[in-house]
């Protein structure tokens, strides 16, 4: 179980999730942030810092939301456990899905 940013952060990327977060297991994509599932540690205090409510825990999400957790879990299969973001710095791409979705005019 973990928590999820959902498509709610795209091209909004408020960021004060980033800051609350003891583990530093959130990382910044071009277009939204992301979770790292493995390295979060359930505490919580990003989900209510999100002005935009785009944070939520896995067994919250709306069906509608639920590929929000897979592209989290799969973006991660391919970067890995990077062990923070501040050291790692922005990821070079979003998720495939969350590249195309269409931007607000
Ligand atoms: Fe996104 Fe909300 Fe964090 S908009 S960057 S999840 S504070
Ligand atoms: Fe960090 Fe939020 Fe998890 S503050 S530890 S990403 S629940």
């Amino acid at each position: 179980m973990t928590f999820v940013i959902t498509a709610a952060c795209v091209d909004v990327k408020d960021k004060t999730c980033i800051d609350e977060c003891p583990v530093d297991c959130i990382y910044e994509g071009p277009r939204k942030l992301y979770i790292q599932p493995e390295e979060c540690i359930d505490c919580g205090a990003c989900e209510t810092v999100c002005p935009v409510q785009a944070i939520l825990f896995e067994d919250d999400l709306d069906p509608g939301e639920r590929p929000a957790l897979v592209w989290a879990q799969e973006l991660f299969a391919t970067v890995g456990s990077p062990g923070g973001s501040r050291r790692h710095g922005p990821l070079a791409t979003d998720h495939p899905e969350v590249a195309a979705l269409p931007t607000a005019s």
